[in-house]
């Protein structure tokens, strides 16, 4: 069975004291349930760089895993601004997002450039956790599933057989993202399924069984359920909702069927 995965993608939010009342708040509720909810799910934050020292403090002894928005794929150098693999290590940190549709469309970051990041986490043993999604435009141009099967594609390339079902996939169609418009449970479903197609015909079943896959975009409280109840659903990642203690502690509980 693929357990659920329910991540916080933060973006750019939060100061430390808020980041600190956000997981103290989120803890309280849902620490008290962990062995419940550990049986089918697990849940990650993913706060801004600058925020991993403070976040990693304030989740000691939860089970709540530390993640990152993007890293570097060097391990160190000349590379003003950028994070690497090995500082996101010595904090605790366990997963990467990469390729989040921000850093494709407002960083220009390309599928070469996400390949190498993807490489790279599982070099230094980081889930990475590849987004992938189309825009309004190739949406509109019905090219929605010939976009993300490139992105995926291109994304996994010279990922062996032995890492591919430790990489985990989020699907997140742009015109989804921070505009309270989602996909339908069906319409995710079906883009899921396509690229669990892609894992199966490059691997094979068992690797296809095993890799999970999120769905993101104006994830809510409210949406989660349906969303999450589908077979190739295995969890989500929550931007605006993650921000507030009471509707990512909802969504963590999510109904699954
Ligand atoms: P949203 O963002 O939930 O605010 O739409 C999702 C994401 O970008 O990961």
């Amino acid at each position: 069975m693929r357990k659920k995965l329910l991540a916080g993608n933060w973006k750019m939010n939060l100061v430390p004291t808020e980041a600190r009342a956000l997981i103290a708040a989120l803890r309280a509720e849902i620490d008290r349930d962990s062995a419940t909810l550990a049986k089918d799910r697990e849940v990650m934050v993913a706060p801004p760089a600058i925020l991993i020292p403070s976040v990693a403090q304030a989740l000691a002894g939860s089970s709540i895993f530390l993640g990152a928005q993007n890293m570097h794929f060097e391990d160190k150098g000349a590379f003003t601004g950028e994070v690497s693999p090995p500082m996101l290590k010595s904090y605790g940190v366990t997963h990467v997002i990469l390729g989040h549709s921000e850093r494709r469309h407002v960083f220009n970051e390309s599928d070469e450039l996400i390949n190498k990041k993807v490489l790279a986490a599982l070099k230094h043993r980081l889930v990475p956790i590849l987004c992938v999604g189309e825009t309004q435009e190739e949406h509109d141009g019905g090219r929605a599933l010939e976009v993300v099967l490139r992105q995926l594609e291109r994304g996994l390339e010279g990922v062996s057989s032995e890492a591919v079902a430790g990489v985990i996939l989020a699907y997140e169609p742009v015109w989804a993202i921070g505009t309270g418009r989602t996909a339908t449970p069906e319409q995710a479903e079906s883009i899921h399924g396509a690229l669990r197609g892609v894992i199966l015909e490059r691997y094979d079943r068992a690797h296809a069984d095993q890799v999970r896959i999120l769905y993101g975009g104006s994830v809510t409280a409210d949406n989660v359920d349906s969303l999450i109840s589908k077979p190739d659903i295995d969890g989500a990642l929550v931007g605006g909702a993650s921000l507030k203690a009471d509707s990512f502690a909802r969504i963590v509980k999510a109904r699954t069927h």
